[in-house]
């Protein structure tokens, strides 16, 4: 063969190959029949369902309740109100948030910790989430396992979980979850993230969204960059675009319904140690340009994560994100908050339950607030001394 014959065939071999490679994702998206390698045209089993949860999360002045907290870290919780945590402990103040009144005005979703899905009341027998399902609140589960060291990277992690997690999706779904939550935690500093963490955290989050998906449950992907450090806002918009936009190329690469699921992103802000933090308005801007760059209008809601905020500073920039004019926001723009809804129903509460009542209407100003937020609509009356107080716990983990 002479040697122009052999560059011909070099070339359309490898636009053959790119052919069959690119091809497939989109197929799978437009329901084409399945002539490509990988793909099949066979409906989603849960697709509609999928669709019809994810919508009823975001819906208009509404967002999730993350409660969440692992054993240990809702000890670290109830060790700063000098609370033992024990089951008991754990089940009263579960049984105080699920209990709220009125709960399901600003509250569509609650995500839960193995533990409190399966709990009863020792004396009636009765499920802890009954309450929650009986005001038609959408149960959610954490399905992630913890972070571990990624090895040969500077002191980042990767998120546990994927090995029998098809079989613990069927087990939450019996049991009414309709939803999940899976955290991948990257850093900002001189040498992070890495390529290699950031691909880590694309393709482990849209193999866990693939998987819940296959069995019913509307995946959170939940790709957190910490608060820690001294970076600036521009950095963190940089990190947080790079970021996202590589979890969307993953997730269509592995065929996941856009629709059927939610994006659970830090807030762009500069680093807690930054010497210069932004205003409200840049805050806001950067995370809005953020999205508008990386997340397609296919995906129904952005339930923000509070992140080490306080209360009302998440209250005040999530209202920022609704309220000012930054362009085409075509998801809807919520929370899902941990910290940030109940810190002040932590001190509030103290473990006595004697404060129970008042601790529920800590819940329900700082629900109501975000709510308001989620419209654009909060105008700051849910502030007071320990909402301003900062809830950030440095290398924090969930
Ligand atoms: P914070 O709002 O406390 O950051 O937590 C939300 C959450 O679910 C983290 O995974």
């Amino acid at each position: 063969m002479a040697l122009t014959e052999v560059l011909n065939w070099m070339l359309v071999s490898t636009l053959r190959s790119l052919c069959r490679w690119s091809l497939p994702s989109r197929l799978s998206h437009i329901g084409a029949a399945a002539s490509f390698a990988g793909v099949s045209d066979a409906p989603l089993q849960f697709g509609d369902e999928l669709r019809r949860t994810a919508k009823a999360i975001a819906a208009p002045g509404k967002g999730i309740l993350a409660a969440d907290e692992s054993t240990g870290t809702i000890g670290s919780r109830f060790k700063e109100i000098n609370v033992p945590n024990t089951h008991e402990n754990r089940f009263a103040y579960r049984h105080l948030l699920f209990n709220t009144p009125n709960l399901a005005q600003h509250i569509s979703g609650v995500i839960l910790f193995e533990e409190t899905l399966f709990d009863k009341d020792p004396k009636t027998q009765q499920l802890l989430v009954k309450p929650l399902q009986d005001a038609g609140i959408v149960l959610g589960i954490k399905v992630d396992q913890g972070t571990k060291h990624l090895p040969g990277t500077d002191n980042e992690t990767y998120t546990q979980g994927l090995t029998d997690l098809d079989v613990r999706c069927k087990k939450y779904y019996a049991a009414g979850c309709r939803f999940a939550k899976w955290r991948a935690v990257l850093r900002i500093s001189e040498n992070t993230p890495s390529p290699l963490s950031i691909q880590e955290t694309a393709q482990t989050l849209a193999k866990y969204a693939a998987i819940c998906q296959a069995n019913g449950l509307v995946p959170i992907v939940e790709p957190e960059i910490l608060m820690d450090g001294a970076h600036s806002l521009a950095i963190c918009q940089y990190w947080t675009e790079q970021t996202i936009s590589a979890c969307y190329r993953a997730l269509n690469e592995q065929h996941v319904l856009l629709e059927g699921t939610l994006l659970k992103p830090n807030m762009v802000l500069a680093g807690k140690q930054a010497p210069q933090q932004a205003t409200i308005e840049q805050a806001a801007r950067a995370t809005v340009e953020s999205l508008q760059r990386t997340v397609p209008p296919a995906v129904p809601g952005v339930t923000f994560l509070s992140g080490g905020q306080s209360e009302e500073e998440a209250t005040v920039l999530l209202n920022a994100l609704n309220a000012h004019s930054l362009g085409s926001r075509p998801w809807a723009l919520t929370f899902s908050y941990g910290r940030a809804l109940q810190k002040t129903v932590l001190k509030t509460w103290l473990g006595k339950a004697e404060n129970v009542k008042q601790a529920q209407q800590a819940l329900t100003v700082r629900a109501r607030a975000n709510g308001q937020a989620a419209l654009g609509q909060y105008k700051g009356d849910a502030n007071s001394a320990s909402a301003s107080q900062s809830s950030y716990v440095k290398d924090y983990k969930y």
